[in-house]
């Protein structure tokens, strides 16, 4: 019998065996990760992967809630984590809370992440204290592009940099059970990692860090431009285009389908 990984046993891995996390918005990949991975993350990149829009901010509530639940479906042991969506959570604690909560029960999810660092502790603090396993986001917080104004890596001089380590130990203080530390300096991930309680979880960090996530699509080969934190452990897109550009050449030159993709008529029954 399968029972699921929760929060509680992913921040006890602190220290321990890396915890390992991908992404995946749809039942099938979800269930081809479930044997392999510890965490999967429905993230809000779903937007730019599945969508096709510029940037995650445009996403909403009812997106990760459909991609949620089909992630659910597709699973029985990972810990699935939702993002909560920018516009859904920032305003307040109790704002935050009715987001959570509907995502949680409409997908069957076992934990919400949502970005920011010191802004965003109180809300954590208030979610996690109403029996809500938050998954902290500090570094390059993409839903903040606009003030932000680019992808670019953070903390690579010392100012920013202890910003950063402010908003991680803030987060970890109001009892996240784990924190994604994206796109920062390889040394102030290791310090964070040192630094605290939950273990961190890196995407453009360090090998040190708790445990490591990519987005599924970047790592396959189907993204189209990748960040240079993302390694490609296969190539799908073109082995794709290539199994597309032979299925058009067959249909055209009529060589699919063959005789065994085709139905016999029945014989006639026997009177
Ligand atoms: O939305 C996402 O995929 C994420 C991960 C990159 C951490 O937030
Ligand atoms: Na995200």
């Amino acid at each position: 019998d399968v029972r699921r990984i929760t929060a509680p046993e992913i921040r006890a891995r602190k220290g321990g065996d890396p915890i390992v996390s991908l992404t995946s918005y749809h039942a099938h990949t979800a269930q081809l990760l479930d044997r392999h991975v510890d965490v999967i993350l429905v993230g809000d990149s779903l937007g730019m992967v599945m969508h096709g829009l510029e940037t995650t901010v445009p996403v909403t509530v009812e997106m990760m809630i459909v991609h949620g639940r089909a992630v659910v479906r597709g699973t029985r042991r990972a810990l699935i984590t939702v993002d909560l969506p920018f516009g859904s959570y920032e305003a307040s604690p109790v704002e935050a809370f009715h987001t959570a909560t509907r995502v949680l029960k409409e997908t069957g999810a076992g934990a919400v992440k949502l970005e920011g660092g010191r802004r965003m502790a109180e809300t954590v603090r208030f979610l996690v204290d109403r029996g809500i396993p938050v998954m902290g986001h500090v570094g390059l917080t993409p839903q903040a592009i606009n003030t932000l104004g680019s992808f670019k890596a953070r903390g690579r001089d010392d100012a920013e940099a202890s910003e950063i380590l402010d908003d991680a130990r803030a987060v970890a203080q109001a009892g996240a059970f784990s924190i994604v530390l994206e796109a920062i300096a390889e040394p102030l991930a290791r310090r964070i990692t040192e630094e605290v309680a939950p273990p961190t979880i890196g995407i453009g960090g360090s090998p040190a860090c708790d445990g490591q996530i990519l987005v599924l699509e970047d790592m396959l080969g189907l993204g189209a431009r990748v960040p240079k934190f993302v390694k490609k452990y296969a190539e799908l897109g073109p082995a794709i285009e290539d199994a597309v550009a032979r299925y058009a050449e067959e249909v055209r030159a009529r060589t699919f389908p063959g005789p065994e993709h085709t139905y016999a008529p029945r014989a006639p029954k026997a009177s």
